[in-house]
């Protein structure tokens, strides 16, 4: 679904910035545009990305463990 009307920007687009490694919302906002205009969309995208990141985080607890 499109999260930011303004500039396009669709959940999976941030989730997939997580994904990739990005670790805060200035940066998810750097590389899509998304909240850089009315910001309305902010509040809901944040969240998403954040929800990203901490699924994202815990997803590599495993990996880092074999690591150590
Ligand atoms: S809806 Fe995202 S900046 Fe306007």
């Amino acid at each position: 679904m499109y999260v930011c009307i303004c500039n396009a920007v669709t959940d999976r687009a941030i989730r997939e910035a997580a994904e990739s490694g990005v670790r805060s919302f200035a940066e998810v906002r750097r590389r899509t545009g998304c909240s850089d205009c009315c910001g309305n969309c902010e509040d809901l995208a944040s969240q998403i990305f954040h929800d990203a990141v901490a699924r994202t985080s815990t997803l590599d607890l495993p990996l880092i463990a074999a690591a150590a």
